[in-house]
């Protein structure tokens, strides 16, 4: 690998979420003062939504390393689960004992003992659910049942949704107007802009260990964020290609022809390359026949 190459301690841009790397961003730094507020304030859900690959499981093992030390958390990380396995897995998480084996109505119960001992001893408790958008329908009523356990002054469960932007398509049904009134925080994550994908690659290499000059110019920057359209996945995989090219060939410094390489070995990136040049394409054409037509018929 390129990591003798440039003088690397790790890989900078592995597509694993791993909060060592964070970048401070404005989006993820206000969704995390959202989730706090929310949290403190004790009610029901809070939702955070953000395309695919924009940050949310980051978020999310962020979230759970630095929430405060009262509040118990059960995280589901994939919950394509029916509402009795989301039942059996969010007792299992709170340590309600042989919770795969019982019935589901002594479950219910249990999982309600265990919430109001937790609460008695100070404990507020979240659930964390990531990927979210793949909650079945009966499932996210399960949840929503879930947080009406209450005690007079608090309820005894708090629910965190990170999630694609297919939640929202889903929740707006109409059998899911309880549950969307229920949804008392929301944040929306937004891609990154061409200043803070330059932001987020020298710091991802700095993180990893490098210290020599700049291998990344402003001007190739500016390009990453045009064609990644500023999504962190798509950097990540972007400049890991770009490093492995490089080192390749022998070269230190990044070049437009690297990165015209590297989009091009990465489909995702260059079909939507190629349908924003269609639709560019296409766009001209239809100013070009209707310039035509209002100097050749109106004039
Ligand atoms: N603020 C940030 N600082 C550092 N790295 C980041 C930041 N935001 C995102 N990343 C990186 O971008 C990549 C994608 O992030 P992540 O896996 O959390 O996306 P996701 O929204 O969960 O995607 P998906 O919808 O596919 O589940 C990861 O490598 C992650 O570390
Ligand atoms: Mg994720």
């Amino acid at each position: 690998m390129y990591l003798y190459h440039f003088g690397l301690g790790e890989l900078p841009f592995s597509l694993t979420p791993n909060t060592n790397f964070y970048l401070p961003m404005t989006m993820h730094d206000e969704a995390l003062a959202v989730l706090s507020t929310a949290l403190q304030t004790g009610e029901g859900f809070i939702k955070v939504v953000g395309e695919v690959g924009t940050g949310k499981t980051l978020l999310c093992r962020k979230l759970l390393n630095e929430i405060p030390a009262h509040f118990v958390t059960a995280y589901i990380p994939n919950p394509y689960l029916n509402p009795d396995e989301l039942r059996r897995a969010v007792a299992v998480e709170l340590g309600v004992k042989q919770a795969q084996r019982m019935s589901l109505q002594l479950l219910t119960q249990r999982i309600q003992t265990r919430l109001l001992e937790l609460h008695s001893q100070g404990h507020s408790v979240v659930l964390i659910l990531d990927e979210a958008q793949a909650l079945p329908e009966d499932s996210l009523e399960a949840l929503r049942l879930f947080t009406n356990l209450e005690t007079e002054t608090r309820k005894l469960l708090q629910v965190v949704l990170f999630a694609q932007p297919e939640l929202d398509k889903r929740l707006a049904k109409t059998e899911f107007r309880q549950l969307r009134q229920r949804i008392t925080f929301a944040y929306k994550l937004r891609a990154m802009n061409a200043s803070e994908v330059q932001q987020y690659i020298h710091h991802r290499l700095q993180v990893a260990g490098y210290k020599g000059v700049e291998l990344f110019s402003a001007r190739i920057c500016q390009k990453i964020a045009q064609v990644s359209q500023g999504i962190p996945r798509l950097v990540n995989i972007l400049c890991h290609k770009m490093l492995m090219l490089a080192y390749g060939e022998g070269h230190y410094k990044m070049t437009v022809k690297l990165l015209k390489a590297a989009v091009k070995d990465t489909e995702s990136i260059e079909r939507s390359s190629k349908i924003n040049l269609l639709a560019f394409s296409l766009l001209g054409l239809f100013i070009a026949l209707l310039l035509t037509y209002y100097t050749l018929v109106v004039k």
